[in-house]
């Protein structure tokens, strides 16, 4: 018993724990508790970096137990979109919380892709409208039964590979914007996700043969495509398209093709860009670069300072607009070229165009053209009538 009581008394004596022990402890937890939201912040590889120490006054935690590295000064920092310091590869981790991203997100989930379908079904509307009161515009004369090359093969395959590989990315790219909420409950889950992927291969692929088709028709017919004082004579007469007994003259293009000619080109070298852009992401500035010039072309005050993430945010956005306008107009010149006007489609079909149809739609262009041909054979040229 006595020994007993001698180690109860010891608890309280001799054999207890030495008061250095409870304060090594307390430093461990105290450390501990230091080190993890600190070790969370490594975890993502992130430092902040500009955020000033609080003030003794300035919102520290009382005590400064967990160091200032929890003041709200420095969350609120973060939460604003603070950039830090990284060494892993991905510099954009040095930016925990991105604001711009849910504006990003909004915009492109809501008004962008509702707008953007208003306007592509608004223009197919439209085209049918147009259909039904205009019907399809006949070859007035009709068919003369003589035809003249109207482009060459090497015209026509480039015109193809640019016209396919544009439906084949319009496709694609619409379904990337609105798959998810049409095609998925069409095909279902595990169809839809294979077509979308090989629909996204497809798309960055065929991005190449479209920037090449548009070098090639841009090369083959630029020359034609400079406006001329034919072409308000032209468009003064709305291209004779409301009747069908005016024909105004033209060249080998009208002013309505010239138009479409360097929408092309222009809308094809934006969404180029835009689309390199996100082919190749976080290398490029071209917002910047761009938004420079326009502020000192124009002195507005467009951002210039902006962030990797930023270029990619308005490059997605640029690219979504873009390509639904360039569907929009294409739509409409697939419509001309092929139910909307009888014997256009020969053109870029086989490459010869009846005498009547050339005549009535490129006057201009059939006398410069027999001019042309007589000249090689030595002939004098037969007077064509410019209708
Ligand atoms: C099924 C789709 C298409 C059809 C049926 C079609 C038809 C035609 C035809 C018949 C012409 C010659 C018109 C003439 O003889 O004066 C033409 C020209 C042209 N096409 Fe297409 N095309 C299609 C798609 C595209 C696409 C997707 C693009 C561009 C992305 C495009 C760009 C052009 C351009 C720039 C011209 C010359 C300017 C003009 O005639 O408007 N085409 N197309």
């Amino acid at each position: 018993m006595y020994w007993v009581r001698d180690s109860l008394a010891d608890t309280s004596g001799h054999g207890a724990a030495p008061a250095w022990i409870y304060t090594l402890l307390f430093a461990v937890v105290l450390a501990f508790l230091t080190l993890v939201p600190v070790t969370a912040i490594a975890q993502q590889g992130v430092a902040p970096s500009s955020i000033e120490s609080p003030s003794p006054t300035g919102g520290a935690v009382p005590g400064d137990v967990l160091g200032t590295s929890s003041d709200s000064d420095y969350w609120r920092a973060v939460r604003g979109g603070v950039e830090g310091i990284v060494s892993i590869p991905d510099k954009n981790a040095a930016t925990l919380v991105q604001s711009e991203g849910e504006a990003w997100r909004s915009f492109r989930n809501g008004p962008m892709s509702l707008y953007l379908s208003w306007a592509l079904l608004g223009t197919i509307v439209l085209l049918g409208i147009f259909y039904a009161i205009r019907g399809r515009i006949k070859i007035a004369h009709g068919r003369a039964g003589q035809t003249i090359t109207r482009f060459q093969a090497v015209e026509r395959f480039g015109h193809w590979m640019l016209a396919s590989s544009f439906i084949v990315l319009a496709l694609t790219g619409l379904n990337i914007l609105y798959g998810r909420y049409t095609l998925k409950y069409v095909i279902g889950n595990e169809a839809f996700a294979f077509v979308t992927q090989v629909g996204k291969y497809l798309h960055n692929y065929l991005a190449f043969a479209f920037m090449a088709g548009l070098v090639m028709i841009f090369v083959m017919w630029v020359r034609h495509n400079f406006p001329d004082k034919t072409d308000i004579k032209w468009a003064l007469q709305g291209g004779g398209i409301f009747s069908s007994k005016l024909h105004p003259p033209a060249k080998k293009f009208n002013a309505g093709q010239k138009v479409i000619f360097w929408l092309t080109i222009l809308g094809g070298v934006s969404l180029s860009l835009s689309g390199w852009q996100l082919l190749f992401p976080y290398t490029t500035t071209f917002f910047a670069d761009t938004f420079d010039k326009v502020n000192l072309v124009f002195g507005t005050a467009l951002p210039t300072d902006l962030t990797y993430l930023q270029e990619q945010q308005l490059a997605t956005l640029w690219h979504s607009i873009m390509s639904v306008f360039m569907i929009c107009v294409i739509m409409a010149h697939i419509y001309i070229g092929s139910v909307g006007m009888e014997g256009a489609f020969d053109a870029m079909g086989s490459g010869e165009v009846d005498l009547n149809w050339a005549k009535e739609h490129h006057s201009l262009w059939v006398e410069e053209h027999l001019a042309d041909i007589h000249d090689r054979k030595g002939d004098k040229p037969a007077p064509q009538p410019a209708e």
